[in-house]
């Protein structure tokens, strides 16, 4: 998995080229200007002299609980480089960048605090980089680049969890709600595999699609031992991938259904090709899943128009137990800070090695330290009083909340993206 977006890596390669592209632009422009323009690019290469001089430098990080000014934009044209997914919690008075009572495009399982969630603080935390400002969400640039446009998720009901943010983000701006209505009128609920919003002024859609596995899964091919029920077909892209394959925008995520108890324990077993190995572990799946998702992504998808991410998983924060031994989260209302606090345990981390041409959302670290941030008591829904305390959900997450800033940063990746290809 390639640590910073393709688009990143090259940054500092793109500058000169781009400069050198401006400076033959200028010549053929006016030629008397040449001395001017060979000025202009000495002029550059100071200051890339001192910003390589200044990204070096460790100190130049305060320890951040505040933005600083001294930081890169992200956006700028030497912000690329920054590793965006580095960097600590900040409280931001600014925050949320929505309530959750403006937003109808959300199902109520996700109203925290309208479900009786008692404190408000999990609303208030930025996402602050280390070495560089992300730009503040602003759903008006958003809704204007996404013009003409689908952006499309696809992975589990933590995907649908962003895709419910991003639409409350995205819908904040608009101030005609009837607007912004589901395609096919249907409501929106957890029960559905298939929702589409459109944002009507913008003629653009942002889509959700239910793939857990993001392969096929389906019955099991004919004479095998009467144990295996259904097969995951690893090999096989789910079949509604015909339906997004062309969407400009696609994140994919996957990982809280490859465990034992959502596959072989239910006599799901794992199939390539016509033979179902059954000696095959969960792990070794999911990773063979994520090498036909890159591979499709390779053969499918025209990556010169659809931009193509892959948000990691999304950590879980059940204590004392698990979602069906009374594990909880409930009395949590703070992140843990400070840039080496420790991680959970777990042996779902990413660590696959994606292709340049899927930008991956490495959002697991920085959620690790969000156990303030899940549903815990607070997902029955408005006027339905708390749950017990024993059934908590400590998996998904409350909105506004963590998921807004996973939509932060694909947003920040979203216009780098696009202002590099227009820049072409
Ligand atoms: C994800 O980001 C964290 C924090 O910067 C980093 O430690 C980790 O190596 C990254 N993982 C991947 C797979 O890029
Ligand atoms: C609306 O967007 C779709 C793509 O999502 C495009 O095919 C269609 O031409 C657009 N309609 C108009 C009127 O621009
Ligand atoms: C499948 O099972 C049937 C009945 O037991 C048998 O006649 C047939 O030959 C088997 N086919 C294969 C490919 O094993
Ligand atoms: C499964 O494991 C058994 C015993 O470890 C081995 O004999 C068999 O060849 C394996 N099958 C596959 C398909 O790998
Ligand atoms: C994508 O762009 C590259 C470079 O501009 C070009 O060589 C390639 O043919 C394009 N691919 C498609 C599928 O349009
Ligand atoms: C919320 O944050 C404020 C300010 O940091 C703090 O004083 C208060 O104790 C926090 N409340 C809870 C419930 O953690
Ligand atoms: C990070 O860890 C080091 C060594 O374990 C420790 O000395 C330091 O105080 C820690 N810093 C923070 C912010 O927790
Ligand atoms: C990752 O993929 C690239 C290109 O497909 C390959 O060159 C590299 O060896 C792979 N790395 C690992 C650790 O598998």
């Amino acid at each position: 998995m390639s640590e910073i977006p393709p688009s990143a890596e090259n940054s500092k390669a793109n500058y000169f080229t781009d400069s050198y592209k401006k400076l033959k632009r200028f010549k053929l422009f006016n030629p008397s200007l040449g001395v001017l323009g060979f000025t202009v690019l000495l002029f550059s290469c100071f200051i890339l002299l001192d910003y390589s001089r200044v990204a070096n430098v460790p100190s130049f990080y305060n320890g951040g609980n505040h933005v600083n000014k001294k930081k890169i934009d992200f956006l700028s044209e030497f912000g690329g480089g920054c590793d965006m997914f580095d960097g600590d919690w900040s409280w931001d008075d600014s925050y949320p960048l929505y309530q959750s009572n403006d937003c109808e495009f959300m199902d109520g399982g996700f109203r925290c605090s309208e479900n009786g969630r008692p404190d408000f603080n999990y609303t208030k935390w930025r996402w602050q980089p280390k070495n560089c400002n992300l730009p503040r969400f602003d759903a008006k640039v958003m809704l204007e680049k996404l013009r003409n446009k689908r952006l499309v998720f696809v992975g589990d009901s933590i995907g649908r969890n962003q895709w419910e943010s991003l639409l409350c983000m995205l819908s904040s701006a608009v101030p005609d709600k009837n607007s912004v209505y589901e395609v096919n009128g249907s409501p929106i609920t957890k029960h559905k595999g298939f929702l589409a919003f459109k944002f009507a002024d913008y003629n653009c859609t942002v889509e959700y699609y239910k793939s857990p596995f993001l392969v096929v899964q389906g019955r099991a091919p004919p004479n095998v031992s009467s144990e295996i029920r259904t097969t995951l077909k690893l090999d096989k892209m789910d079949w509604s991938s015909s339906k997004w394959r062309d969407a400009d925008v696609l994140v994919f995520n996957s990982g809280h259904w490859w465990s034992y108890e959502k596959t072989l324990r239910g006599g799901c077993y794992f199939q390539e090709g016509s033979e179902v190995n059954m000696n095959m572990t969960v792990d070794g799946a999911y990773r063979k899943s994520l090498e036909t998702v890159i591979r499709w992504v390779g053969e499918e998808v025209n990556t010169n128009k659809t931009q193509v991410f892959y948000r990691s998983y999304a950590p879980i924060h059940f204590a004392g137990g698990n979602w069906k031994t009374g594990g909880s989260c409930h009395m949590e209302t703070l992140p843990t800070l400070g840039s080496n606090s420790s991680l959970p345990s777990s042996n779902n981390w990413d660590q696959y090695n994606f292709s340049a041409t899927i930008n991956v959302l490495n959002i697991t670290h920085m959620s690790s330290r969000r156990k303030d941030g899940h549903l815990s008591l607070y997902y029955l829904g408005p006027n339905k009083g708390p749950a017990p305390l024993r059934k908590q959900d400590c998996s998904h997450w409350c909105l506004p909340g963590v998921p807004d800033t996973w939509n932060e940063l694909l947003y920040a990746l979203f216009l780098k993206r696009e202002s590099i290809r227009n820049s072409d």
